[in-house]
C-alpha cells in the first residue's frame, strides 16, 4: 500500500509554516519537509503586530508551500490530506492558513483536518520515537505554559498552566528590557553563557504550592528591579534562565510523580533551550523533545497532528470550521 502524504499549515502567529509528513501503511510517520518563513517585520516593534502578521502570511504562504513540496520531492497532486491550525492563535493570522488549507483540500478532493496548535506542539515531540500515550506533556512557548496528562491517545487533561505570563513571553520581555534583542529566548540563552547565574537572586514563584501552576510575572518584576539597580544583561540572563528552568523542571517532576507518569514530552519554542534540556535530562524521567526545527511553530507538527487524526480514524473536519483565538 502506498504511503499517504499529509500537508500541514500553521499560521497561528508570526511564522508561516508548511510541512509534509509521510504516513506509511504500517502507521509510522516521518517528516518529509518542514519550511518556515519567519517574519522579520516584527523585530522593530519588539513584539508581534497582528495585522502585519496576517498580511505577511497572505504574501508568503504560496512560496512556503512550493518550497515544502520541493523539499519533499512531491507534486501538489501527491498530497492525500491537509491539516491546518484553527486555534489558538491570532484570529486574522490563523484564518490565512485555515482558508488556504481548506481551499487546497477542496481542490484536491482530499480530507481536511482543523488542528489544535497545542496538540501539534505535543506531536512534534511525541512522534520523535513514535511515542504512544500515556505520558505527561509540558508545552512551553511564547503563548503557553501548559501541563497536560495524556492518559490515552487524543485525550488531554489539563494538569496546570500559568496564572499570568507564558515562559517564552518572560524570556522575550526580559530580553527586551536588558537590550538583548528579539526573539528573546535564544538571546537570553546566548547571553546566559557569559553571565553569572548567582548574580541576581530570583525567588521561586509559587514555592510550596500543592497544585501544578506556573507564574512568571514575579520573575519579570524582579528582573526589572535588578535591571534598574544596574545588573549586567548577561548576569540577568543567566540568573533568570536558571530560575525559569528550575521551576519548569521542578513542577513537571512533581506532576509526573502525582500522575504516575515516567515519560514526559517537552515541546514549544522554549523546549529549544539547552539549559532546560540539560536539566530535564538530569532527572529520572524519560524526557522526549521535538527534533531539529520542530520546537518553535511549524507546519510539520500540524501535519503530524493530521496524521494522528487519520491514524485514529477521526472524521475529517467540516469546511465550515472557523478560527478561534482561544481554543480550550
Ligand atoms: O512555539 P513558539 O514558536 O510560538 C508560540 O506558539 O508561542 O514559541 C516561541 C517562544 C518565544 O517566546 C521564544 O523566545 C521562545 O519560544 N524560544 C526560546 C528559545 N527559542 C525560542 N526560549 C528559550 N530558549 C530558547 N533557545
Ligand atoms: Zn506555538
Amino acid at each position: 500500500q502506498a504511503p499517504l502524504y499529509i500537508l500541514g499549515i500553521d499560521t497561528s502567529c508570526d511564522d508561516t509554516g508548511v510541512g509534509i509528513v509521510e504516513l506509511s501503511a504500517s502507521g509510522s510517520v516521518q517528516v518529509r519537509a518542514n519550511r518556515i518563513w519567519t517574519q522579520a517585520v516584527h523585530a522593530q516593534y519588539g513584539g508581534v503586530m497582528p495585522e502585519l502578521a496576517s498580511r505577511e502570511h497572505v504574501e508568503r504562504i504560496d512560496g512556503v508551500m512550493a518550497d515544502a513540496l520541493a523539499e519533499a520531492g512531491l507534486k501538489v497532486s501527491d498530497i492525500g490530506a491537509v491539516a491546518a491550525t484553527s486555534g489558538p492563535g491570532l484570529v486574522g493570522a490563523l484564518l490565512v492558513g485555515l482558508m488556504y488549507g481548506k481551499g487546497l483540500a477542496q481542490a484536491l478532493d482530499v480530507p481536511f483536518f482543523a488542528a489544535h496548535h497545542l496538540e501539534g506542539h505535543i506531536f512534534a515531540a511525541a512522534s520523535e520515537d513514535n511515542l504512544q500515550a500515556p505520558y505527561l506533556a509540558l508545552v512551553v512557548s511564547g503563548g503557553h505554559t501548559h501541563l497536560f496528562d495524556v492518559p490515552e491517545e487524543g485525550k488531554y487533561i489539563l494538569v496546570g498552566a500559568t496564572r499570568d505570563d507564558a515562559a517564552g513571553e518572560a524570556f522575550d520581555k526580559i530580553a527586551r528590557l536588558a537590550g538583548l534583542g528579539y526573539p528573546g529566548g535564544p538571546a537570553i540563552a546566548e547571553a546566559a553563557l557569559r553571565g553569572n547565574p548567582d548574580a541576581v537572586p530570583f525567588k521561586e514563584p509559587l514555592q510550596g504550592q500543592k497544585a501544578f501552576e506556573f507564574s512568571f510575572s514575579g520573575l519579570k518584576t524582579a528582573a526589572l528591579l535588578a535591571h534598574k539597580a544596574g545588573a549586567k544583561p548577561e548576569d540577568l540572563a543567566a540568573s533568570f534562565q536558571r530560575a525559569a528552568v528550575h521551576v519548569l523542571v521542578k513542577t513537571t517532576r512533581r506532576a509526573a510523580e502525582a500522575y504516575g507518569r515516567q515519560t514526559v514530552v517537552v515541546s514549544g519554542g522554549v523546549a529549544a533551550n539547552t539549559a532546560l534540556r540539560e536539566a530535564f535530562n538530569q532527572t529520572d524521567l524519560h524526557v522526549v523533545f521535538p527534533g531539529k526545527g520542530l520546537n518553535t511553530d511549524n507546519g510539520a507538527m500540524i501535519a503530524l497532528a493530521g496524521a494522528a487524526a487519520l491514524r485514529a480514524g477521526r472524521a475529517p473536519s467540516p469546511l465550515a470550521a472557523g478560527a478561534t483565538a482561544y481554543a480550550p
